[in-house]
Formats: C-alpha cells, structure tokens, sequence
C-alpha cells in the first residue's frame, strides 16, 4: 500500500493514499492495537448516501461492528451543540472506551468527529477517511480537531491526532467543481511554500479526467504537511506557521465576504496573489515565479481579483485582529524563493494595504 508515514513524538501513524482505499478500512483498522470490535462512523448528510454503505462494509467483513452518525453537510456542524449531540448518540450506540471513530467526509467532519473523538469518554481514537481535496491534502493530517463558536471559526478544539488515515482519490470523483478547485489553493500553497516543481504537474488534476491519478500528486501533498506538522506537532516552534502562507489577507477576505459567499480556497488564492507580491516587494521573489502561481490558481478557475464590494479598511481591520498577529507586530508569511518560506516580522500595515490594492486590477498575463 502506498503509505505516507506521519512522524510525532508520542504516536505516528500511516496515511494511506490510494485508489480503493475506502474498501481497504477494515484491515487497516484490523491494524491497530487494542481496539475492540465497536466503532462508529461519523459521515454528513451529502457523503453519507455516497460512501457509508462501503465504509461499514469494509469494517464489517474485517469483524468490527459499525454504527452510524450522521450530521447536517456544511460547517453549521462545526458546533458545540451537534458535539454535544453526537457524544449521547455515540453512549447511546455503545462507544465505550474500547471503541474508535472514523470521521467519513470533508474537512468538516473530519475536524467535528476528530474534536468528538477526542472528547468522548476523555478521548477515543479515530481514523480519518477523507472525501474532498481539502481533507486529502490538509485537515485529515496534523491532529489539529475543533468546532466553531458564536465568537469565530475553530475557536474550541483539541489537538488529537488519528491512528490511521484512509485517503481514496476515487472519492473525488462526486465532489461539485467548485469544492474541488478550491481544494488545490492549498496544494498550491505547498507548491509554493515547499515543493514548487509540484506546479509543473497540475494541469491533468486541472481536467479532471482521471481521479485514480491523482494519487502521487495527493501523497506529496500529504509528506509535506506531514513534514510541516512532525516538526512543530502542536504549532509552538514556528514551522507550522509558513502554512499560512497567503492566509493572513485570505482569512480576511473569506471572513468579510460572509462565510459561505466564498469558499476557504477561493479567498485564499487572493491571499496568495496578495502574499507573492510582497514577496517580490519585500523579499526578493522572482516575480517570474508569481506568475506561474497565479497561471496555476487561474487554471483551478480560482478568484485573483479582489471585487469592489470589498472594503479595504474592513479587510485590513479583520486582518489586525487576526490571530497571526502578535503583540502588535504583524507577522506575514513571505516566500524568499520558490519552496524557501519564512515569517516576516517587519512588514507594515501600508504594506498590506498596497498588496490590497494590487489585487484590484487584473494580473500580467504570464
Ligand atoms: N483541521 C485542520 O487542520 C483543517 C485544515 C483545513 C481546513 N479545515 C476545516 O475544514 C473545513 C472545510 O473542509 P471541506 O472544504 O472539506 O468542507 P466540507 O467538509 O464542508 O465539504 C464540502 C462539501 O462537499 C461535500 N462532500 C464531501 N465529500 C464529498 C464527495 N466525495 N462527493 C460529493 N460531496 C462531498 C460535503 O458534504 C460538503 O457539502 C472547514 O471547517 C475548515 O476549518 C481544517
Ligand atoms: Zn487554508
């Protein structure tokens, strides 16, 4: 099987990233130690009807007992309340200590059933079967779990991390257009921030002809996030923050649109045009490198420019009271060169308010 291993100090464990690896759950979690026969899969209300019947199956045949938890699709979910209802519904089905969870869906069911598993009974395990780009390549790896409050997005959470991951690109072939696309904002930020030569390879994913070969571009995606988390697990030395790259303008920009009016991929390849320029401004990027970035976003059908409606003192309000701003200093992820990614501490609010700017207008065709 080909595996990506994800290495932390206390426990690792393996991401499989292959075609048909939905039917393979069963024996990976026929894997693990000490787990008893009970489990329980969360999925939503969309990948439900899709995939529940072949992820229980895939358990069943290997001996387990699976239930059931579905929730509403959509990042409503991420609460404290649907939480709060799927720990009864799970002591109501009989996940005790000895039982694990496996979280069937996107981000958001990966993060909600992740928080869930690590607050049930003090924490169960979990695995991680992931079903959009976005869960594939960024939230299924890394531990970090959580739901939203009435104060912000991932405002409660957990680190906890999976005991296995179960990647199958064949899952991808349902996903709406736009769901995927914006998916590969985030490869390309890893293109970018760590292994610019993956830009080279995207035109097929771009055409969508065929899933099953998406695998080795998935599984690069997965080493490198799995590099960026094993060197910072629970973000205190500082690696995990070149992740954001083009987050600080993009969060901003997601959060001012109204959650939901853009997705988290679309706003962050803005966030990406904004960060290249001032990289190319403030930290000596060849701009022949923005260009492919951007002909790269442009050929997901991804936004690079910033619309009227937009407020430029609201983003950059929403953009200080971000959290990757520290004790008043402004903290931005820049790139030096192609895959050379290092958090800038001297750039200014006018700075952001230039890239801002920038992003009105139409890019230089490559
Ligand atoms: N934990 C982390 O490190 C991390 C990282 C990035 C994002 N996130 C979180 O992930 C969430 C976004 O995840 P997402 O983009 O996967 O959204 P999502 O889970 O809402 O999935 C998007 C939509 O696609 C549907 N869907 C999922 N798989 C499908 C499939 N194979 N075929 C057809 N439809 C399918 C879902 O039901 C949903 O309607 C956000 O809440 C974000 O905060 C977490
Ligand atoms: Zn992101």
């Amino acid at each position: 099987m080909p595996t990506v291993p994800v290495r932390l100090a206390a426990a690792g464990y393996d991401v499989t990233v292959e075609p048909g690896a939905l039917d393979l759950l069963g024996s990976l979690a026929a894997a693990l130690p000490g787990v008893g026969r009970r489990c329980a899969v969360v999925t939503d209300s969309n990948v439900g009807p899709l995939f529940l019947g072949r992820a229980t199956r895939a358990l069943a045949a290997a001996g387990f007992e699976p239930a059931a938890v579905t929730v509403p699709a959509g990042e409503a979910s991420k609460s404290l309340d649907e939480a709060g209802r799927c720990c009864v519904e799970l002591s109501r089905l009989g996940i005790d200590r000895k039982s694990f969870l496996v979280a069937l869906g996107g981000g958001v069911v990966g993060d909600l059933a992740g928080f869930v598993a690590a607050i049930h009974l003090r924490g169960i395990p979990f695995i991680q079967v992931p079903t959009t780009v976005v869960a594939q390549v960024d939230s299924a790896v890394g531990g970090k779990t959580g739901v939203n409050t009435a104060a912000g997005k991932n405002l409660a959470g957990a680190f906890h991390q999976p005991v296995a991951v179960a990647a199958d690109p064949l899952t991808l072939a349902t996903l709406p257009a736009r769901e995927y696309n914006e998916g590969f904002a985030e490869v390309i930020k890893h293109a970018a921030i760590r292994d610019p030569a993956m830009l080279d390879g995207l035109a097929a994913a771009a055409a969508r002809a065929d899933p099953a070969a998406l695998a080795p571009l998935l599984a690069r995606n997965v080493a490198i996030k799995a590099a960026i988390v094993a060197a910072d697990e629970r973000e205190t030395t500082g690696t995990r923050a070149l992740l954001n790259f083009g987050h600080t303008l993009g969060h901003a920009i997601e959060a001012e649109a109204g959650y939901g009016n853009l997705l988290h991929g679309e706003a962050i390849s803005l966030g990406l045009r904004a960060a290249l320029w001032l990289s190319e401004r403030r930290a000596g990027l060849d701009p022949a490198f923005s260009r492919r970035v951007l002909a790269a976003l442009a050929a997901f059908d991804l936004p690079l420019v910033l619309g009227p409606e937009f407020d430029a003192h609201r983003l950059l309000a929403r953009a200080g009271a971000d959290k990757k701003f520290e004790g008043g200093q402004i903290r931005f992820v820049l790139l030096r060169a192609p895959g050379d990614a290092f958090v800038a501490r001297d750039l200014s609010p006018a700075d952001l308010a230039a890239a801002l700017a920038e992003l009105r207008a139409a890019p230089e065709p490559p």
